[in-house]
């Protein structure tokens, strides 16, 4: 394997598509950009220079960074953006990490375009633990907009209102033939009859989480964010932005053109969006190259309950162990609202629905990046950034008619902040996620940054500790985590990766919107002793 990228550049590039022309920000030229290629507990160097005009860091979703928080790379959380001209070094290790990964562009929209695969080999000898597959593919998902994305971030954010649809969804950046000037714009795996393929599928969406299906094949989910699960024979997967998978599928149908189709799944209400369906070919050797695909249908772009018996059934391969005896239980709830204007908000901005601005919020904080690195404010002790005391709220959000969320839910107006929370390092930590909203109610792909953590369990409408199922025994071990809509999801880790952590739902339109919160977990001594020393190259804000 090749460990990397080793001289990445961020540029421009002009590239053509849906008949318009316009400029993008890549690594190297390459959209998507390029795979890491690499193996289990690789050490990985990746020198970035930015010639682009934009503000720009990448981070390196779902790479634990186990005492290496300066290389995360959320801007404004772990550093400063890499300005116009400026290099910065990222170095880390993928220490007991294997699978499916992805790195994308975190700062303002730019992973609309620049993002790519990071794929992780188990160790020299060790096998897959299923069927060696004859040959692997990556499927990673995308939005496309015509619309510069730096701008669309600024409009959403000023306006208070919901983004425009993206013009189309893309398979490894290619719309596919239900879009315009795209009958050629098609990604095609090619196939062998009688193999089994192993498809490593990444959902990079700036904003839309996707089912996928291949026309008349099952698939097998082998692995879910870089973590092997227990076989799970589906017709369709789903996975929100921030999500990996990986699948089996075997070539035991008859020689042909498959369609793999990748079509939308939006819980909530009244959000404009595309239900259209991207495209890309299943092509066996030996069919007609230019034949019509067997195509396949799609659930309903609303069918919550698919996902349930989807994604809510994985379990891990093995059993693990998952912390018992808690230290810390955080309730959080993550809401969608409208907050009022207020004076300071000039007028013609409150386009809103009701005249107010859109908000997302994390027990009723709406997130306020700061303009200095957290870390670095956390490190260096410099006051006045960030305050410690994220609130807790009551617990009861829904009331309840024949089992379904009726009533509004009680939060209404959110504040704003820079509120973390802080850990002992060693805790064990449970956190209820809790969907509640006074707009909609939303599945939410919640994301933490350094560290995958035990989904123990799920449920619709309030979470009830009396009554909620929990599996302590085989959950899966994920970094991404869909929130059912109008219901929660339990969590568990334990606290020991020192740094300032990241945890926000991976719709970007809500990050704009305040959906995010802080996790500090101290270090070992509580003195920043074994936190590593910033590097000397940290861009400066
Ligand atoms: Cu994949 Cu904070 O992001």
């Amino acid at each position: 394997p090749n460990p990397v990228m080793s001289n990445t550049q961020v540029q421009t590039k002009r590239i053509t598509k849906l008949c318009k022309t316009k400029n993008i920000v890549t690594i190297n030229g390459m959209y998507p950009g390029p795979v890491i290629y690499a193996q289990e507990d690789d050490r990985i160097v990746v020198k970035v220079t930015n010639k682009t005009p934009y503000n720009i860091t990448i981070h390196w979703h779902g790479v634990r960074q186990k005492l290496s928080c300066w290389y995360d790379g959320p801007s404004y959380i772990t550093q400063c953006p890499i300005q116009a001209g400026q290099t910065f070094t990222y170095r880390f290790t993928l220490l007991m990490q294997k699978g499916t990964l992805l790195w994308h562009a975190h700062a303002s929209w730019l992973r609309g375009t620049v993002y790519g695969a990071i794929v992780v080999y188990p160790k020299t000898g060790v096998p897959y633990p299923f069927k060696q597959p004859f040959q692997e593919h990556i499927i990673i998902l995308g939005e496309y907009w015509l619309r510069d994305l730096t701008q669309l971030e600024h409009d959403v954010i000023s306006s208070g209102g919901s983004p425009p649809p993206a013009n189309a969804f893309t398979i490894n950046g290619r719309p596919g033939p239900n879009y315009n000037c795209s009958i050629n714009d098609v990604h095609t795996i090619d196939v062998v009859l009688g193999k089994t393929y192993l498809l490593r599928i990444i959902n990079a969406a700036l904003n839309m989480e996707h089912f996928l299906a291949i026309a008349n094949h099952k698939l097998t989910i082998v692995e879910a964010d870089g973590e092997y699960t227990k076989p799970l024979t589906v017709g369709q997967v789903m996975l929100g932005p921030g999500q990996t998978i990986n699948a089996l599928v075997t070539t035991n149908q008859p020689i042909s053109r498959y369609s793999i189709s990748v079509g939308p799944y939006m819980s909530a209400r009244n959000v404009p969006f595309q239900n259209i369906t991207s495209m890309a070919y299943f092509q066996y050797a030996g069919s007609m190259p230019n034949g019509t695909p067997m195509s396949t249908q799609l659930p309903a772009y609303n069918d919550d309950l698919s996902i349930k018996n989807i994604m809510h059934i994985l379990k891990s391969l093995n059993a693990v162990h998952v912390p018992r005896q808690l230290d810390v239980n955080l309730f959080i709830t993550i809401g969608l609202n409208v907050q009022k204007c207020t004076l300071r908000m000039p007028r013609q901005n409150c386009r809103g629905i009701n005249n107010g601005v859109m908000a997302a919020s994390m027990n009723n904080v709406s997130f306020v990046r700061p303009n200095i690195s957290l870390l670095e404010a956390y490190y260096k002790k410099i006051s006045g950034y960030y305050t410690e005391d994220f609130p807790s709220v009551p617990g009861k959000f829904y009331d309840f008619v024949d089992g379904a969320p009726n009533s509004i839910p009680n939060d209404t107006s959110s504040t704003t902040g820079t509120r973390t929370k802080v850990l002992e390092y060693g805790s064990n930590v449970e956190i209820v996620l809790q969907d509640t909203g006074t707009v909609t109610t939303e599945n939410h792909p919640i994301h933490l940054h350094g560290y995958s953590f035990y989904v123990v369990g799920y449920g619709d409408g309030n979470y009830d500790p009396e009554t909620a199922v929990l599996n302590l025994v085989d959950p899966p071990y994920l970094n991404t985590i869909g929130v059912p809509a109008g219901g929660w999801t339990v969590i568990r880790f334990v606290a020991d990766n020192p740094g300032v952590w990241f945890m926000h739902c991976h719709l970007e339109v809500h990050l704009s919107w305040g959906l995010s919160m802080v996790l500090i977990v101290k270090d070992g001594q509580g003195d920043l002793q074994t936190l590593p020393h910033p590097p000397a190259n940290l861009p400066r804000c």
